[in-house]
């Protein structure tokens, strides 16, 4: 291909959906203390949700809360959670719906990941990252799943396109989220006729996470994530919420069951998968 001659923009959601579409609303969110699930926070309680960010570090999820109360003008509380822990998650769930009174969309967002080769990774390190990751989905759905019920709401899983083949050392994650994709399908079809909906984003390399910072430096992962993708640039968290925004809104009412990558079209997965 020749030299670039052109970068998809990055735009805010509200340059494209009205800011009002998400009043009244509430968003409980995992993992929602930093980087892809803060912006896909920030984006939805823009457009006028309320929010419960869930982590394991108390210290940043508050600062996080207090940063994005006052981005938004919208409230967001930090819960003190891990997903790996049923009771923690029941808890939060709760908590939120006592301060809030209702759960409309969950970011089931947690997760795990180090590069680890399988010859070299322990059955504990495996089985940590499918607790994390898969577990910790189920954990979250079971949770929140009569709130979401009560406002016909909708989940959004946030699953990763590098198991869509094989790559090397990502086995645990590889496992873990193709398990989450699976288990969203399932969440889509049970539960639509109780009027929740359920989706996957599957993010490609993504600037400045921290998924980006563990797995963009070594080896044939490197150079993968780092390739250029047809849309001429790395991802940016905002191209994640924007997707979130839409599949969270009325314009995705018809959409369920569907895994939705937001990777600008990565070339190299798109040719061989
Ligand atoms: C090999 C490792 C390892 C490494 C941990 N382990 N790091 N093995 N290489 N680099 C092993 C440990 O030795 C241990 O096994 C087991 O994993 C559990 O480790 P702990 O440190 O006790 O677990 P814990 O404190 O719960 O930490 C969980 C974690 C950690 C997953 C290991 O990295 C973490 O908390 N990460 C959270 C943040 C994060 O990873 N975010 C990135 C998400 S990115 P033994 O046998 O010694 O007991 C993402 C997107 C992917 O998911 C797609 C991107 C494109």
């Amino acid at each position: 291909m020749s030299a670039k001659a052109y970068a998809a923009p990055v735009v805010d959601s509200t340059a494209v959906f009205k800011e009002g579409i998400f009043n009244g609303k509430v968003l409980f969110c995992t993992g929602g203390g930093s980087g892809i699930c803060k912006e896909m926070t920030r984006a939805i309680m823009r457009h006028g949700a309320h929010a419960a960010i869930l982590g394991r570090k108390l210290d940043r999820l508050t600062a996080s809360a207090e940063e994005l109360s006052k981005d938004t003008g919208r409230t967001c509380i930090a819960i003190q959670a891990d997903v790996r822990q049923p009771k923690a998650l029941q808890d939060a769930a709760a908590k939120t719906v006592e301060k809030f009174g209702r759960i409309d969309f969950v970011i089931c967002g947690a997760a795990g990941n180090f590069l680890a080769p399988i010859s070299g990774l322990s059955e504990n390190g495996f089985r940590t990252v499918i607790e994390i990751d898969t577990i910790g989905t189920y954990n979250t759905i079971k949770a929140t799943l009569n709130h979401v019920r009560a406002s016909r709401g909708a989940y959004i899983h946030v699953s990763a396109t590098l198991h869509w083949k094989g790559t090397p050392y990502q086995v645990h994650v590889s496992a873990a989220k193709a398990a989450v994709d699976a288990t969203s399908a399932v969440l889509a079809v049970e539960e639509g006729p109780h009027g929740v909906r359920s989706n996957v984003i599957a993010p490609g390399p993504i600037a400045g996470t921290e998924g980006m910072s563990r797995l963009g430096t070594r080896g044939s992962v490197g150079e993968r994530v780092f390739a250029s993708t047809p849309a001429g640039r790395l991802g940016d968290t905002r191209d994640v919420a924007n997707a979130a925004v839409f599949l969270c809104s009325d314009a995705a009412a018809f959409v369920t069951g569907q895994v939705l990558a937001v990777d600008g079209g990565d070339e190299h997965l798109r040719t061989t998968q």
